[in-house]
């Protein structure tokens, strides 16, 4: 326990998960630690879960607003959802048991930008904070925290919460310590710049603080973050990387892009994955990333030289990447960098560096509205999390999908989207497996037949042709030509008989 409780003063107080849970009570707004999976309490909400469900046994409320840095594992969001002891919830989930309760009603959940909501807690339209539970790899003898495998909000949470409990993992690498860049921006109207001028720049401490009176409970744990495993690149996954890569390579040769590009964002998700697996053998070398999430490909082009350095705010890693990254950390200190989600989805940043965004997306249409969210336009899949805020500061805003979802029943390229995360706007090239459509300069006419022609499938090409050709005829305005009894008809068609292709 000395070895990771430092603080002789804490070290008393450490006590169970069921113990320390017993703080939180029904009603409370709790934030907690944890992003894409990891650096999430395991053991306090696991224990929290336990006694919601006794109270709900014996017919009493037991339900509690959930703020976290972003999505978090089995054991929070599962264990809570399962529950049902989230009333409300924000703002980033990908756990299927939350997603469910989410989506019948019973969890509100409230979708913003991860960039964004530190200031809107600070702010105090989150609701007052009760509680924070934070994992830590370790406490310091002076009492500062040593955070683990993500920053997330944990700098708001800890100044928020009018009590915290610390869940130290004996899971976390050691080595963590001296990976973290935390900085304190404030708040309007004495905000400080974030003086990032590159990836690699540092410009806080390593270690979280905390008032060590607001400190009720130290709980020991050992589990694992989630780490789920990606799906192998496919065939198709390989054609959007290759498209990517050769229009890169183009803007190089152009001249609007340097020759190790400039900083590289990659979203969450299978696809983003499959692309940055497509960067180790591209030509592009000292390449940096300034991101939110480090996820294995980001990991793989660290490990043979191509990237120098990754910011980040979290890990979101297979189990075998992180079994590799826990027992080489100290090797990549000065490498990988994490940083509260404030400064990493900073628009200000995002903007200086010129970062490459590369999103993923649920549904894209015509004229390059992107869905990423709302399936169907009413069901939450995740959220929009950092992809708003590096889509619309970047240098470069792309976004990748596969042409078709749910085995062609679903075509990704509709006439509108049923659903609106990024304007067209804030939409500069848009890949499938089947093309690359740039849409930069492009009124909405020409974009709708570059999306047309290069991203859609063909079994969904003729129908889209032939939509597009009779707006062109019979739209109110030709400017973005629309059929509005016939815009979100793919979609009631995919609700009605199962598949967007007609019968
Ligand atoms: N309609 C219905 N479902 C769709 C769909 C569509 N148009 N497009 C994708 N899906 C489903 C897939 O079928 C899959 O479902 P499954 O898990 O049941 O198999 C799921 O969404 C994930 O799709 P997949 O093709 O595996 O892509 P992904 O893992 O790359 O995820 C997003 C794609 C859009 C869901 C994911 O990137 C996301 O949540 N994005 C929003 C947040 C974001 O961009 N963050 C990055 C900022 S740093």
């Amino acid at each position: 326990m000395a070895e990771r409780i430092r603080s002789a003063s804490l070290r008393k107080k450490v006590m169970s998960a069921a113990e320390a849970a017993a703080f939180i009570k029904d009603g409370m707004v709790v934030g907690m630690s944890g992003f894409t999976g990891s650096g999430y309490p395991k053991a306090v909400p696991t224990a929290l879960a336990e006694q919601m469900q006794a109270a709900h046994d014996k017919g009493d409320p037991f339900r509690i607003s959930v703020l976290t840095g972003a999505s978090t594992g089995p054991e929070l969001d599962g264990a809570l959802g399962k529950a049902n002891g989230m009333s409300f919830r924000s703002p980033f989930n990908t756990d299927p048991a939350c997603r469910d309760r989410i989506n019948n009603g019973e969890t509100d959940f409230l979708d913003i930008h991860l960039g964004q909501v530190a200031q809107f807690a600070d702010q105090g339209v989150l609701g007052d904070m009760d509680v924070a539970v934070i994992e830590v790899s370790a406490i310091n003898e002076d009492g500062t925290l040593v955070p683990s495998s993500s920053i997330g909000n944990n700098v708001t949470w800890l100044k928020l919460a009018k009590k915290v409990i610390i869940e130290v993992s004996h899971w976390q690498s050691l080595d963590l310590d001296g990976i973290h860049d935390i900085y304190d921006f404030g708040l309007p109207p004495d905000r400080k710049p974030i003086p990032l001028t590159k990836p690699s720049d540092l410009i806080g401490t390593h270690y979280l603080t905390c008032d060590p009176e607001k400190i009720v409970a130290v709980v020991e744990a050992e589990l694992p973050d989630r780490n789920a495993p990606f799906k192998a690149a496919d065939e198709g996954a390989r054609k959007i990387a290759g498209y990517l890569l050769d229009f890169l390579g183009n803007e190089v040769k152009k001249g609007r892009l340097p020759e190790h590009l400039l900083p590289l964002q990659s979203g969450v998700g299978n696809v983003a994955n499959a692309v940055l697996a497509g960067l180790v053998d591209s030509p592009f070398e000292n390449m940096t990333a300034y991101t939110e999430v480090i996820q294995d490909g980001m990991l793989d082009l660290l490990d043979c030289g191509k990237l120098t350095v990754a910011s980040a705010t979290a890990f979101s890693l297979s189990p075998e990447a992180a079994e590799k990254i826990n027992a080489n950390m100290g090797n990549y200190r000065g490498r990988l960098i994490l940083r509260p989600q404030d400064v990493s989805n900073s628009a200000e940043v995002i903007r200086r560096l010129g970062c490459i965004a590369m999103n993923s997306l649920i549904e894209a249409d015509i004229f390059g509205n992107v869905n990423s969210t709302h399936v169907m336009g009413s069901r939450m899949q995740n959220g929009i999390g950092g992809s708003g805020d590096f889509a619309r500061n970047s240098y470069i805003s792309i976004f990748v999908t596969p042409s078709v979802a749910k085995g062609g029943k679903i075509s990704s390229i509709v006439p509108h989207v049923a659903h609106t995360d990024h304007l067209t706007q804030d939409v500069d090239v848009l890949v499938t497996e089947m093309g690359l459509a740039d849409l930069r300069g492009l009124a909405p006419r020409k974009r709708a037949e570059a999306i047309i022609a290069n991203c859609v499938h063909p079994d969904y090409q003729p129908l889209l042709e032939d939509y597009y050709r009779r707006a062109l005829r019979s739209s109110y305005g030709l400017h973005a030509p629309t059929l509005l009894n016939e815009a979100l008809s793919f979609h009631q068609r995919f609700v009605e008989t199962g598949s967007m292709l007609p019968a």
